[in-house]
């Protein structure tokens, strides 16, 4: 049988038993909708609150009100954006977010752009970290939110989140995170790191696409983006997906539950992946912090050849890996991610995502590994470029 080795689980994860025994009850036995009073509804709510509890668990939120179930990452992120933007609109209209940030939320600044506000998109060093003194600089007295990612979904870069919040709190400012890439990798606390609004997304985490949460701390305003029905307490109208939902929560329970297990599995195999690489392969660079970094994700370039090309020639070998962020891949765009942390063009081209996952053994490294050195000695072989002069 043919060797298939996924490594772009930070584009989407397969879904777990465990959740997928979760969710099937929602889709026969109980399929009420949570908006109706009967018997049927009521169950329905049932498996939303447990959810949401788990929710809450997860991320250590007061309490269960604060965590508003969405269609994913990119509605929670808008939610999180658009909705204190106009909430606090009469206190000022200055957002601050860097430039490494996903698109659904570079996007939902533009969209707040044309709607009049102004928005600083901080630069990032060279290892995609965003300075805080940049961050204290680009403060005003009209900013009302800033939102940091917690964890970049090209690089594997971990933001100082905790001391990101301080500075926020201590101008009175919000502060929002999308921690997407960071639910299951690192601890989330949003207690302890002073998190005001976070979103996070099932995919991820081995949860069913389509889902998502916000947690938004008791007291913060957000105006809603969606209209309808008013469910989710007026803040995001629309029938709830009960089996999205109670395949969330189930998600969310054990990355969060494991994440010291995971992080341990992941970096076992993602060291015996760099070792391996290193004996094997020459002329590469490793893009993104070293030692702060989501043991998830390793972003390489690989001197003179072209990223795209490597990434057929290992989808010839089963084995899948990306090149950008999933999301944007299709576009021929260099990624932003590596633009802003000044990387030249031409080693933008020539780099590929490999993201983990603790289903992968050092057998199948050892696989990736060989067909990695067969397809870029023969990717070097026709390139103009010599990979060692650079
Ligand atoms: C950092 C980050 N934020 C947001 C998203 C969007 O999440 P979703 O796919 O659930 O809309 C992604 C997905 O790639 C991501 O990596």
């Amino acid at each position: 049988m043919e060797r298939k080795v996924y490594l772009d689980n930070a584009s989407t994860t397969y879904v777990s038993s465990e959740v997928l025994n979760e969710m099937i009850p929602c889709f026969n036995a109980i399929y009420g909708n949570a908006g109706s009073l009967h018997k049927f509804g009521r169950d329905a709510v049932a498996i939303v609150d447990k959810a949401r509890d788990r929710v809450k668990e997860g991320v250590n939120a007061q309490k269960s009100t604060e965590i508003y179930f969405t269609s994913g990452g990119t509605e929670a992120n808008n939610m999180a954006i658009l909705g204190v933007a106009h909430a606090y609109a009469n206190k000022g209209k200055h957002i601050i977010t860097s430039q490494i940030e996903h698109h659904s939320i570079l996007n939902a600044c533009k969209e707040l752009e044309r709607e009049g506000y102004e928005v600083t998109y901080l630069p990032v060093d060279k290892t995609g970290l965003v300075s805080l003194p940049d961050l204290l600089h680009a403060i005003r007295k009209d900013t009302t939110l800033i939102s940091i990612m917690s964890v970049n979904n090209e690089v594997g870069t971990i933001q100082n989140i905790k001391s990101i919040a301080k500075i926020a709190h201590d101008y009175d400012i919000i502060f929002h995170t999308d921690a997407v890439q960071a639910v299951g990798q690192i601890k989330i606390d949003v207690q302890d790191m002073e998190i005001d609004l976070l979103s996070l997304s099932g995919h991820k985490i081995h949860g069913p696409k389509g889902v998502g949460a916000l947690y938004v701390r008791n007291g913060i305003k957000i105006e809603p983006i969606t209209f309808g029905g008013n469910q989710e307490r007026g803040k995001r109208s629309g029938t709830e997906n009960v089996p999205g939902i109670a395949g969330l929560g189930k998600a969310v329970e054990n990355a969060t539950k494991n994440y010291l297990i995971t992080n341990k599995k992941l970096k076992t195999i993602r060291d015996y992946f760099l070792d391996k690489l290193a004996e094997n392969v020459e002329y590469y660079q490793i893009n993104g912090h070293l030692q702060q970094k989501s043991n998830e994700i390793l972003n390489i370039s690989f001197y003179g050849i072209e990223g795209e090309s490597l990434l057929m020639l290992l989808d010839l070998a089963g084995i899948c890996v990306s090149t950008g962020s999933a999301c944007t891949s299709k576009v021929a765009e260099p990624s932003h991610v590596l633009k802003a942390m000044k990387i030249p063009d031409d080693i933008i081209q020539s780099s590929v995502r490999f993201s983990f996952g603790t289903n992968i053994s050092k057998a199948d490294i050892d696989y990736v590994i060989a067909e990695l050195s067969k397809a870029v000695a023969k990717l070097r072989a026709i390139s103009p470029i010599q990979a060692g002069r650079i």
